[in-house]
């Protein structure tokens, strides 16, 4: 009778707590108003949250009315799996000293005396206490760790694809926590990856992921919903990332191998296409025939996804670096000229740009091996980050190169420095001599000096998304881009939604299972017999509030001695 009055009241409190943090856990993006940034007009310089958020809605109830950006890319940062690299007693047998104490004990040891021997089981039996206990406590709750967090990260990807209606998703590097694992270790992450975490993700089909050339096939069309659409909403767009293949130093054809098997290929372009209905718009188009002299191409997004882990120098397989420096040159020698409008490209890649110390987490590192060869690195080097703004993207510091310097429109999209960053690279095409060099500031800091967009002050934007693991928040970065008829340019506006911790969804899980647990008690309770007595139960909860109704009459008595 006492245990299910208890069972009840505790039943009152948990189940409103359980369903308002399940709710919340499971619906986490709405509450946190998540959504893809809205096209928006160029004056407009903040994103309005709170339209995205109603067109959000509107898409899941009514798609036609929608006016939500016909590219929307979910770009998430460094998941990162762990495994038995980070269990402690991983393939060892959990309590080595009590096994050494038992051999003692068992003469299957070599010892010369008998004091010796329990001399060395005492010593095991300390071991055994003080390393072995505290050793496997730590291996089981890594596990257990590890476990939850593939369904953490899968909590963020389902989630988020469900709610905010991604038409692509990236993975920007750092797939898996070590390039050093072997094989059978490599293949139970993969594992962990596509049939957990990802589930329901496809690898980028090597047919689809296209090498740069002046002949290409397209990957698809923007803003249709055809089958290739639907295809490419399952897809995952993976980038190599350090702890995937390896920098410069540690990459080997084996690494580079296995990772492309399993994820998909590390270096690519795809090419989609954006169809103009306007018949007026549709008109100015770019033609040979028709229309020789305008400058308007067929708006085009461009994605390249470059392996950067061995741009830098010196590199383990000279071959494998030739091959991605031809790759990064095919990129540019096929790009459409600097002065056409309406192609834009999206650079996904792992190791962010060169830029100083102070603007972001990272400041620029480097570390070799002994033999040559890059250890790690924070950032590019600053040659190799020209070659991205004044190559692929064709920015330039000389007023008088081709389109004035100012580039082709664009974004690159990183990882690889776990707390993200948000940036602008720009040279000043008015300053004279060896002052003229790139410069990096914080976005939102170049945007209100007006720096985008200024004549003679040519810039790049470069977005960093922070890690999707729960240190890191379970970050989640959204990527807009739309295009604009009237300029024939490509814009895109990024937002964040982060879930919060691991500990907030292990936090609602066990509380989940407290309460069914509890509920279930409550009713073995019940049926067990308790039935009769669920009268008296029901009269001892309405005598106590008489009691308490008594006591307000009666200010003194019923033990009621604190009361003055
Ligand atoms: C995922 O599971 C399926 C079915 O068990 C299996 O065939 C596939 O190989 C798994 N994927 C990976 C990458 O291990
Ligand atoms: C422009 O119109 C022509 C003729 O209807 C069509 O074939 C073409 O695909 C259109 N271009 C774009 C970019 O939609
Ligand atoms: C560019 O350089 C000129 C001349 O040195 C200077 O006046 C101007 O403020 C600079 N612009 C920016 C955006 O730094």
């Amino acid at each position: 009778m006492f245990a299910a009055t208890l069972f009840r009241n505790a039943l009152r409190v948990l189940i409103p707590l359980a369903v308002a943090s399940t709710f919340y856990l499971y619906l986490y993006p709405i509450f946190l108003g998540c959504a893809f940034p809205l096209p928006q007009p160029l004056e407009q310089t903040e994103p309005n949250t709170a339209a995205a958020f109603q067109d959000t809605w509107r898409q899941h109830v009514l798609p036609s009315s929608s006016h939500a950006a016909p590219f929307r890319l979910l770009a998430l940062g460094d998941p990162q799996l762990e495994g038995d690299t980070s269990i402690r007693n991983y393939n060892r047998e959990s309590f080595p000293h009590l096994t050494w104490a038992f051999r003692h004990l068992a003469f299957k040891t070599d010892q010369p005396s008998l004091r010796k021997r329990l001399r060395q089981v005492s010593h095991d039996l300390v071991d055994f206490w003080f390393d072995d206990i505290p050793d496997t406590a730590e291996s089981i709750r890594k596990r257990i760790d590890l476990f939850g967090n593939d369904f953490y990260l899968a909590h963020i990807y389902r989630t988020l694809r469900w709610w905010a209606r991604p038409t692509h998703v990236t993975v920007l590097g750092d797939l898996l926590g070590s390039q050093w694992i072997r094989e059978p270790e490599f293949n139970r992450r993969s594992w962990r990856f596509w049939n957990r975490s990802f589930k329901g993700g496809e690898r980028v089909p090597d047919e689809v992921a296209g090498y740069p050339g002046e002949e290409y096939e397209l990957a698809g069309l923007l803003g249709v919903e055809d089958a290739n659409a639907t295809a490419w909403r399952k897809r995952i767009i993976n980038v190599a990332g350090n702890h995937d293949v390896g920098y410069a130093g540690d990459l080997t054809v084996e690494r580079l191998e296995r990772f492309e098997r399993v994820f998909g290929k590390a270096a690519y372009e795809l090419r989609f296409e954006l169809p103009i209905t306007n018949p007026m718009a549709n008109a100015t188009i770019y033609d040979d025939e028709r229309n020789p002299d305008s400058n308007r191409l067929v708006p085009e997004l461009r994605i390249v996804n470059v392996n950067n882990m061995n741009l830098d120098t010196p590199a383990a397989d000279q071959s494998l670096q030739d091959k991605t420096y031809a790759f990064v040159n095919d990129v540019i020698n096929t790009a459409s000229a600097v002065e056409f409008l309406g192609h834009f490209t999206l650079v996904l890649t792992h190791i962010p740009l060169y830029k100083a110390e102070g603007i972001c987490v990272d400041a620029p590192f480097f570390s070799f091996h002994n033999g040559g060869g890059v250890k790690e690195q924070n950032l590019l080097s600053a040659d190799a980050s020209r070659g991205f703004l004044e190559g692929i993207f064709g920015l330039n510091g000389d007023p008088n190169a081709p389109g004035q310097g100012r580039g082709r429109r664009g974004v690159v999209l990183n990882g690889h420095d776990h707390e993200g960053c948000d940036t602008y690279h720009y040279i000043n095409q008015t300053v004279e001599g060896d002052e003229r060099q790139w410069r990096a500031t914080r976005w939102h800091s170049a945007r209100a000096d007006g720096l985008p967009g200024k004549s003679e002050v040519p810039g790049l934007r470069e977005i960093t998304v922070r890690s999707m693991m729960g240190g890191f928040g379970g970050n989640a970065g959204l990527l807009s881009v739309w295009f604009d008829e009237k300029d024939w340019e490509w814009r895109f506006e990024f937002a964040n939604c982060a879930l919060g911790t691991q500990y907030f969804w292990w936090f609602v899980h066990f509380l989940d299972l407290i309460t069914l647990a509890v509920l279930a008690v409550y009713f073995v309770l019940q049926i067990a017999g308790f039935n009769n007595e669920s009268a008296p139960v029901a009269t001892a909860s309405n005598s106590s509030v008489k009691s308490k109704k008594a006591q307000e009459s009666v200010p003194v008595g019923n033990g009621d001695t604190k009361k003055p």
